[in-house]
């Protein structure tokens, strides 16, 4: 349903789009991807599955998601002349910028998937940027690191061949922890989609004059990686780990409540939930279990966040502005104790969100009242006023 929301100062407005693939209950933090809650999927299905009921609208057979399954499976591989993008940037470049670049140049490759009007070629698209992205994202980051980039296995899971293409080594194999793989998965999938977010709406506003689906996912990248949005992951764990300790927490909630002062607090609050990000909840348990399983015991990082947690949420600040933490308030926890960088919490999301965004790419360009976007705006600058010759000013 398309949803009327009012904004302060009290002026209405409709929704940017209809869409019948997630809804998001604010008031209540609920997450719904075609009618299923975030929390049963997270727990009972993995993430290709949920990239199917994504793109197709339900759950499948186990004989149809295997085929999906291997579909996605053998498109992993990227062109091999795509390898010499990854050399033209500084070592030092941030993965996000690498793969803003490596996915728009995509569209330099795959020809035969670019015509928007094929619905053979959209499918093909789609196949390709879920099966390439973890595959660019790992290369983003082997490249940042000098290390030699590692092939995907077409033996090994969605997630798993991602953490082997991320952490395997010529000198050594990489043993795929299935606690972590499945943490891994579990990250996708809560990361998947989110109904019309910054991102999602720049993907779908490129789309709208019919982009190739390649640069409209690289917009997608780069709108992402911005703090107040993907790149939160990132400033919150270097937040939590420049609090350092709990005795620090005070000085850090009296900073984020002063109107003055620019910090806030990463990982906090919402545009939308006015409650419990349902995805939070999710990663903290997964927080909690992935680092008993791996046996860091007291992690400092999520001793700090919890505290965190707990005195915002008591605070009346936090209580009255509906502030909770979001889903980027635990995950840098997780993704650390699986041992990434920060560098790489944003590509991961990036990885996972390329579903939602796939998926209403396709939803727009099907839309038959789809038209480009054009948003309006309200003018205050000057009223009409007549040119001064230099020698008069
Ligand atoms: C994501 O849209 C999505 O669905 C995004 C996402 C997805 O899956 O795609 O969910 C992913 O982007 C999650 C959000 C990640 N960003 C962060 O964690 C950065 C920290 N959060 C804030 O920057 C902030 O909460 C925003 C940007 C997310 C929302 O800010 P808004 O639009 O100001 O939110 P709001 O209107 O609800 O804020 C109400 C008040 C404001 O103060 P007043 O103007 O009323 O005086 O609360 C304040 C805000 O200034 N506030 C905060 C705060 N977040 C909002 N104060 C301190 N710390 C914070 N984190």
């Amino acid at each position: 349903q398309a949803d009327v929301f009012t904004y302060d100062p009290g002026f209405t407005s409709t929704a940017s789009c209809d869409s019948t693939i997630t809804f998001i209950d604010g008031a209540k933090g609920e997450l719904l991807h075609r009618g299923y809650p975030i929390d049963q999927l997270a727990s009972k299905s993995h993430y290709l599955e949920v990239c199917f009921l994504l793109l197709y609208g339900y759950l499948p057979s186990a004989a149809v998601l295997e085929k999906f399954e291997t579909t996605i499976t053998r498109h992993t591989m990227i062109h091999e002349q795509m390898h010499y993008f990854f050399r033209g940037f500084r070592r030092d470049a941030h993965p996000m910028a690498t793969m803003v670049g490596v996915v728009g140049a995509m569209s330099a490759f795959y020809h035969d998937s670019t015509d928007i009007a094929d619905e053979m070629q959209r499918e093909i698209a789609t196949h390709r940027l879920i099966a390439k992205m973890p595959t660019i994202a790992a290369m983003a980051y082997k490249y940042s690191v000098g290390q030699p980039f590692v092939y995907p296995r077409n033996d090994l899971s969605y997630a798993a061949n991602f953490l082997n293409m991320c952490f395997a080594v010529p000198a050594e194999e990489y043993h795929v922890d299935p606690i972590v793989a499945r943490a891994m998965d579990r990250i996708f999938t809560l990361h998947a989609d989110h109904e019309q977010n910054a991102s999602t709406s720049t993907v779908r506003l490129a789309s709208s004059s019919g982009a190739n689906p390649f640069a409209c996912i690289a917009a997608g990248i780069a709108c992402l990686w911005g703090p107040a949005h993907g790149g939160a992951n990132q400033a919150c764990l270097e937040m939590l780990k420049q609090i350092g300790t709990p005795d620090r927490i005070p000085e850090y909630i009296a900073r984020a409540k002063d109107k003055d002062d620019p910090f806030r607090l990463m990982g906090f609050g919402h545009r939308v939930y006015k409650n419990f990000d349902p995805r939070a909840t999710v990663m903290k348990q997964s927080a909690d279990e992935v680092l008993d399983l791996l046996g860091i015991e007291d992690n400092p990082t999520l001793q700090v966040a919890k505290e965190l947690e707990r005195q915002a949420l008591e605070d009346p600040y936090f209580h009255d502005k509906k502030l909770f933490p979001n889903v980027d308030f635990y995950s840098g926890i997780i993704l650390e104790a699986i041992g990434f960088p920060t560098s790489m919490f944003t590509p991961i999301f990036a990885v996972s969100r390329t579903v939602g965004w796939v998926s209403q790419w396709k939803e727009m360009i099907a839309d038959p009242q789809n038209k480009i976007g054009r948003p309006r705006q309200l003018y205050l600058g000057e009223t009409e006023r007549d040119y001064v010759d230099i020698e008069n000013r």
